[in-house]
């Protein structure tokens, strides 16, 4: 099979319902895809696919498999942690990596970060079965080090291709390096929070990490101010 045929038989898989020979409609940080019917450049060629997004989830997660793309998965992860939540989710949160609880439970954010940041969903009112929750790094680093930049190149197409499945009306970024990775920036959270962005047709919202925030609670009144913010975003728009 060819690449082209290949590659679009994958996406096909994941549900895609658009393809589109505008360069814009796949940029990484792009706010919004063309409108449906915009013909940039020439015909733009869609293609409809009827697929649920639980469906289309579980294409990626049956792709990623038992990984062994990279070294973690011979540096004592027990499984890959893949995600967790309403597929059609309208708010999304990324942290960084499973830590010890979620390699042994298969799930993210369920050590103490995870439920400081279950308290975190439920104060705007929603449960977590509402959201859907998610690492840039699939599988733990030992001693919960820092993921390297060849695991991140290696993993973050995943969370990607996640991301847009779900389509999320705003995604919460949970710390320095979940932002970092999302907008491609080396600026730390404490530069990046308070600030809304576009990203992958979302909104993206940049706010502490609640690990740092076990250690710092002073500073859970500025993830209050964000979460405040993620509420008027979601409330804002219903379509
Ligand atoms: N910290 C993260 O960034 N992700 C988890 O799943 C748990 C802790």
């Amino acid at each position: 099979m060819s690449d082209l045929s290949e590659h679009l038989r994958f996406y096909q898989e994941l549900g895609v319902t658009g393809v589109s020979r505008d360069a814009r409609w796949r940029t990484r940080g792009s706010s919004q895809p063309p409108a449906p019917g915009s013909q940039p450049g020439g015909a733009a060629q869609r293609i409809t696919i009827a697929r649920s997004s639980a469906d289309a989830l579980a294409a990626i997660r049956a792709d990623i498999g038992d990984c062994t793309r990279c070294k973690l998965h011979k540096q004592g992860r027990t499984q890959v942690v893949f995600g967790v939540g309403n597929p059609d989710a309208d708010l999304m949160f990324v942290g960084e990596a499973p830590g010890g609880d979620e390699d042994i439970q298969g799930i993210p954010f369920v050590g103490r970060a995870g439920q400081l940041l279950t308290k975190i969903i439920e104060a705007i009112g929603l449960k977590r079965d509402d959201v859907y929750i998610a690492n840039v790094i699939k599988c733990r680093p030992p001693g919960n080090r820092n993921p390297d930049p060849d695991e991140v190149e290696t993993c973050e197409p995943f969370l990607f291709q996640q991301i847009d499945v779900i389509k999320p009306k705003v995604i919460v970024a949970l710390g320095t390096f979940a932002a970092k990775t999302l907008l491609r920036t080396q600026d730390p959270i404490s530069r990046l929070r308070g600030r809304v962005y576009d990203y992958r047709g979302a909104k993206l919202i940049p706010t502490f990490h609640p690990a740092f925030l076990l250690r710092s609670p002073e500073r859970k009144r500025d993830v209050w101010e964000d979460m405040k913010k993620v509420r008027v975003l979601l409330q804002g728009d219903d379509d």
